[in-house]
């Protein structure tokens, strides 16, 4: 039977990791020894944290994502799936948060925050 404690490193696959919350995640699980996929659609800035993840050691794979397009979230992972052989966890992280009044009535700019999240299916049997 398979270790699952909190000891075991894991392959982590983690999206919105370009900035914020996903970013200082990245880093801190990097730190603990997991195996990190992270995805963004700001390459430049993912691809910066990857390599800087990498030189202290750390286990980084770093791939453009947009989470709203369905070959992005397969190409994820497929790529980890490939290369690690499973994906013990998600951290379905990215996502917007646009502040504006009340009445304002931006009801796009509500949808996009509230479906964005849910945009992010791992392909069946991923997991
Ligand atoms: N900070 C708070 O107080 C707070 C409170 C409640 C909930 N949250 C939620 O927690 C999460 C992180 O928040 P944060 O404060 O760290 O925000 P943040 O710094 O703006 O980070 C959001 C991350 O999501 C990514 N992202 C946005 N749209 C994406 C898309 N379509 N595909 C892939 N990645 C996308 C962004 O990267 P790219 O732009 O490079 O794609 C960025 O890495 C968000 O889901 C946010 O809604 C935050």
């Amino acid at each position: 039977m398979e270790s699952t404690d909190s000891n075991t490193p894991k392959v982590i696959v983690l999206t919105g990791a370009s900035s914020g919350i996903g970013e200082a995640t990245t880093r801190h699980l990097a730190q603990m020894g997991h195996q990190l996929v992270i995805g963004a659609r700001r390459t430049d800035r993912l691809t910066a944290l990857q390599d800087e993840l990498r030189a202290q050691g750390a286990g980084v794979d770093a791939l453009t994502l947009d989470v709203t397009r369905l070959d992005d979230v397969q190409r994820i992972a497929a790529f980890a799936q490939q290369r690690y052989g499973r994906i013990d966890v998600l951290i379905n992280n990215a996502g917007i948060m646009p502040l504006s009044p009340l009445a304002a009535l931006k009801v796009d700019e509500w949808n996009r925050m509230i479906e964005l999240p849910l945009k992010f299916r791992l392909p069946a049997g991923r997991v």
